[in-house]
């Protein structure tokens, strides 16, 4: 792994937080042997990840299937972050996983298609605002200097999983090389109950009207805030520096506002119509804009 900053070391093309990771480890995903029960949920950071997984692992459960580990954490791990806690080979089917890595780094067996794979992204001003405020608590990314600084780190990928471009698009463009549900976090906001049931259809499960109403409520934002299997605070205080912020932070849509500029704003409109032009994607960017 090639060091980029203190923070942040680069391989294969990946940024990734210093330390956390070995190249021999993400090598060894490449012939990572999939199962065909196995679900992916895959994400750009601070997209709605651990919302997902808390809507995935409940589907789950009413739908059968048993758990014994206590946090979502670990019913649900981070295929690169081993951490030598668990051995995945060992763990009973069907495994649940998530990850940040781009399609060159997924494990091969991905591409039979059939394993699923649910990708959710998130308008990158609401991306970017989100992953700002999670440096200031999390102890293994670089504290940002200022909004401007972070924005600009975030613009050219320097920050742990990369670009949020890059990663849009690379998975975008492979989506016909797997098996793949593509959702926004937007999309869940507006309607959580229509983006629970797109799960479980993609999944192949079959819910009552009532199992759904129990995972859409144990998955809003108040409820999981106060749900300690779901909101990390079972994280070590030395890494997740609960004093200054939480996991759930606000949960919206357009916080962007809060804390653009007008000139960050236009400069980040610009980038972005230069870099996505040619992808279809069709991103919420303020709630107002919905249709009422
Ligand atoms: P904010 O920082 O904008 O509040 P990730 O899990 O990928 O790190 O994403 C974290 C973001 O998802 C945070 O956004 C967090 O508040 C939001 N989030 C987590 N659970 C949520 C929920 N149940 N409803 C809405 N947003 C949620």
């Amino acid at each position: 792994m090639e060091p980029v900053t203190p923070y942040l070391c680069r391989y294969k093309g990946y940024v990734f937080a210093a330390g956390l990771n070995t190249a021999e480890y993400i090598d060894s995903l490449e012939t990572f042997e999939i199962r065909d029960s196995d679900v992916f949920l895959v994400t750009y950071p601070k997209s709605g990840t651990i919302w997902t997984q808390q809507i995935m692992i409940l589907i789950n459960e009413e739908d059968g299937v048993k758990d014994d580990n206590s946090t979502n954490l670990d019913k649900m791990p981070w295929l690169e972050y081993p951490k030598g806690r668990v051995d995945y080979t060992k763990r009973p089917s069907p495994r649940l996983f998530c990850s940040h890595l781009t399609p060159a780094l997924m494990p091969l067996g991905l591409k039979d298609k059939k394993t699923k794979i649910v990708y959710v992204m998130r308008n990158p001003k609401d991306n970017l605002t989100s992953y700002f405020h999670f440096c200031h608590i999390w102890s293994e990314l670089e504290s940002p200097k200022s909004f401007d600084d972070f924005m600009e780190k975030y613009l050219k990928g320097l920050v742990s999983g990369g670009s949020w471009f890059d990663h849009i698009r690379e998975w975008y463009t492979n989506r016909e090389q797997y098996n793949i549900l593509f959702l926004t976090y937007e999309d869940m906001i507006k309607d959580l109950r229509t983006a629970v049931q797109k799960i479980c259809t993609f999944l192949g499960k079959n819910l009552d009207d009532r199992a759904i109403d129990r995972i859409v409520e144990r998955a809003t934002f108040k409820n999981m805030k106060k749900d300690p299997c779901a909101n990390y605070e079972f994280v070590p205080e030395n890494i997740f520096l609960r004093e200054k912020g939480g996991f759930l932070r606000k949960g919206a849509v357009g916080d962007w506002k809060t804390i653009f500029t007008v000139a960050q704003s236009e400069t980040f409109d610009q980038i972005y119509q230069e870099r996505m032009r040619d992808l279809p994607l069709k991103l919420t960017w303020d709630l107002k804009e919905l249709p009422r």
